[in-house]
């Protein structure tokens, strides 16, 4: 059979892009591809069993050291627990795990923003100077109740 030397040339760069792509997929999973926020996984099934985002463990937890800490959980179609009171001016580290599907976290007016991965911990620090009461918005788009799932943030000075 003949094939045309041009056809050839490209038939071989056409064969060298899928290796190319086939290749970069293959050691993508060899390294591991994990969300950038955050590399900690988590069973999202037995989250009820887990120590950290078992139901009477979420909440705000002043640390031995002083630091605090909010353990939630997102899910269809709230963050648990639906209301949480933290102090103004202080580093706070939020740790959120979802129990259902892909969820986004939104407050408005502060620096708080970050997805909540099905199988992942999602972890944000960040402080909030202006005290005031607060939503905690979904901004994923994770079913019929996505547009009410809020839940409540109080800043106290
Ligand atoms: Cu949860 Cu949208």
């Amino acid at each position: 059979m003949h094939i045309d030397p041009l056809e050839k040339k490209w038939l071989y760069i056409a064969l060298g892009m899928v290796a190319l792509f086939l290749g970069s997929i293959f050691i993508s999973l060899a390294v591991g591809i994990k969300p950038p926020s955050n590399v900690e996984t988590i069973d999202s099934a037995r989250l009820h069993l887990s120590k950290e985002f078992a139901e009477d463990n979420l909440g705000v937890h002043i640390q031995p050291d002083g630091r605090i800490t909010v353990i939630m959980v997102a899910g269809r179609y709230g963050f648990f627990p639906r209301h949480i009171t933290i102090p103004a001016d202080t580093p706070i580290t939020f740790r959120w795990a979802s129990v259902d599907v892909l969820h986004g976290v939104h407050m408005p007016m502060t620096n708080m923003s970050t997805m909540v991965v099905p199988g992942y911990v999602a972890e944000v620090t960040t402080t909030f100077p202006k005290p005031g009461d607060y939503p905690m918005l979904c901004n994923e788009y994770c079913g019929l109740g996505h547009d009410y799932m809020w839940s409540k943030v109080t800043v106290v000075a």
